[in-house]
């Protein structure tokens, strides 16, 4: 029986209104919320995915970024197929989990060690327990508009307004572990001199949202020289630019290394999972010694039914064996380049105050809206300005993916996406028609401001 005999051959629509129904708030992230419906994907492969209505879209959100080889890459799959059949979960460790954790350790600079989890979220959850052992204080000094999972310890920062909870149901206590400044070095510094009780400082190394706002290699060479001085562990999380940036990630593309790193999506070749990554010393907070006392009262306890799941094992190797040659990388960075140029010359080319920026296989297109004050010259807009850069105003992220999906374009989200070893260069000439009949289309509706 196919586990789909009961909503196959259902509309998006059709099985929205059940979703609403047995699905708490509709769907299973707050980001799917598509308008008016989400979308329903029945199939995937390379950079295309098809919905139920059999709409073709050509996906810059893969996977939420952990599908840097594509939908369903052959050596993946048949990777997974090998090792599915003698058992997908087998609740002890395995011969695959050491090899993964080799080649991590091969790849990422700060990896000398590796302690596997099952989600980005629970790697930045743990990567704040061993902070926490290690220097036996308390706080997290993070920067506004980064976003390093949904658990409470994050649970301010990632959302305008920054200083707001992100969620209902958030502790104050946990609120309170929370040091919250614009990416400014001179306030991280003093917040360092002055506070004493700084367990880690977690940051996207390459700028909030996965550089929606941009930050600098320069900008983290003095974070860590300021981590260093400090005696504060740096925390990188690299769930979306590791692997991504350079085959050890941000830190090996910045010559920066951090002293503990959370690794998700393309560690696991896309695959449910994630690492904690670190230094040897401090790693060993997970050894047992012996000693009854450390072992009950000092180590790091760490525990999760699904941790190196062989399944999420056998994508990854799979997945880090190509990303180790830096082909893939090389690849999507060309092809980001390319439609990174070709947005900007159409909203060059049609006067819309807009631009278009990004590193790696990233690209994020900043908007204004056309109500309200804007800028009148490019100069002007350009900005490193976190509540501006993440503050595009809902109207204008609607309507710019709405129109975009309409012409089978799927974003990573707000307005920014990624590419992939699958693209192509067709894809990009294909896409940048469909961005500019959005551009006219959000001039002409008068939702988007136009430059004087
Ligand atoms: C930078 C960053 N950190 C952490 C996370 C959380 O990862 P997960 O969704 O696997 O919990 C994400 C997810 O998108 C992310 O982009």
């Amino acid at each position: 029986m196919s586990v789909r005999s009961n909503t196959s051959g259902l509309k998006s629509n059709e099985l929205f209104e059940r979703a609403k129904q047995a699905v708490a708030g509709g769907v299973g992230h707050d980001l799917r919320l598509g308008h008016p419906v989400p979308l329903y994907i029945e199939r995937a492969a390379g950079a295309r995915k098809w919905d139920v209505e059999g709409k073709e879209y050509l996906d810059y959100g893969m996977g939420n970024a952990a599908l840097l080889l594509g939908h369903s890459p052959p050596e993946v799959v048949s990777a997974i197929r090998e090792v599915v059949g003698s058992g997908f979960h087998f609740g002890n460790d395995h011969p695959m989990q050491v090899e993964w954790a080799e080649l991590i350790c091969s790849l990422v600079p700060s990896a000398e060690r590796v302690r596997f989890v099952n989600s980005g979220s629970e790697g930045t959850m743990l990567a704040l327990r061993v902070a926490r052992a290690l220097t036996g204080r308390l706080k997290v000094l993070r920067f506004e508009g980064h976003f390093s999972g949904w658990h409470d310890g994050v649970g301010r920062g990632a959302m305008l307004p920054f200083d707001q909870p992100v969620s209902a149901g958030i502790p104050k206590a946990s609120l309170d572990t929370i040091v919250l400044i614009p990416a400014n070095l001179d306030q991280a510094e003093m917040v360092l001199k002055q506070d004493q009780d700084i367990a880690a400082i977690m940051l996207e190394p390459s700028g909030a949202s996965w550089g929606t706002v941009p930050l600098s290699i320069e900008f983290n060479r003095n974070l860590r020289q300021l981590a260093t001085s400090y005696n504060v562990p740096l925390i990188y999380d690299e769930v979306i630019s590791g692997f991504r940036y350079a085959p050890g990630g941000y830190q090996e593309f910045s010559g920066v290394t951090p002293d503990m790193s959370v690794l998700g999506k393309v560690v696991t070749g896309g695959m449910p999972g994630g690492a904690l990554v670190g230094k040897s010393d401090i790693m060993s907070l997970f050894d047992f010694t012996g000693d009854a006392h450390h072992d009950r009262y000092e180590r790091v306890h760490h525990l999760g039914t699904f941790n190196a799941n062989p399944l999420a094992a056998a994508a990854g190797i799979a997945t880090l064996r190509q990303v180790a040659t830096g082909e893939p990388q090389e690849h999507a960075d060309r092809l980001a380049a390319r439609l990174r140029q070709g947005m900007d010359d159409i909203l060059v080319d049609e006067g819309a105050a807009g631009y278009v920026y990004g590193d790696a296989s990233t690209f994020h297109v900043y908007l204004e809206g056309f109500s309200g004050t804007h800028a009148e010259t490019r100069e002007q807009m350009i900005t490193d300005d976190a509540a501006k850069l993440k503050g595009i105003p809902g109207p204008v992220v609607r309507a710019f993916q709405k129109s975009l999906l309409t012409g089978g374009i799927d974003l990573l989200s707000y307005t920014g996406g990624v590419t992939s070893a699958a693209h192509t260069d067709g894809d990009i000439e294909k896409t940048l028609p469909v961005f500019r009949e959005t551009i006219k289309k959000l001039l002409n509706d008068q939702v988007i401001a136009r430059l004087a």
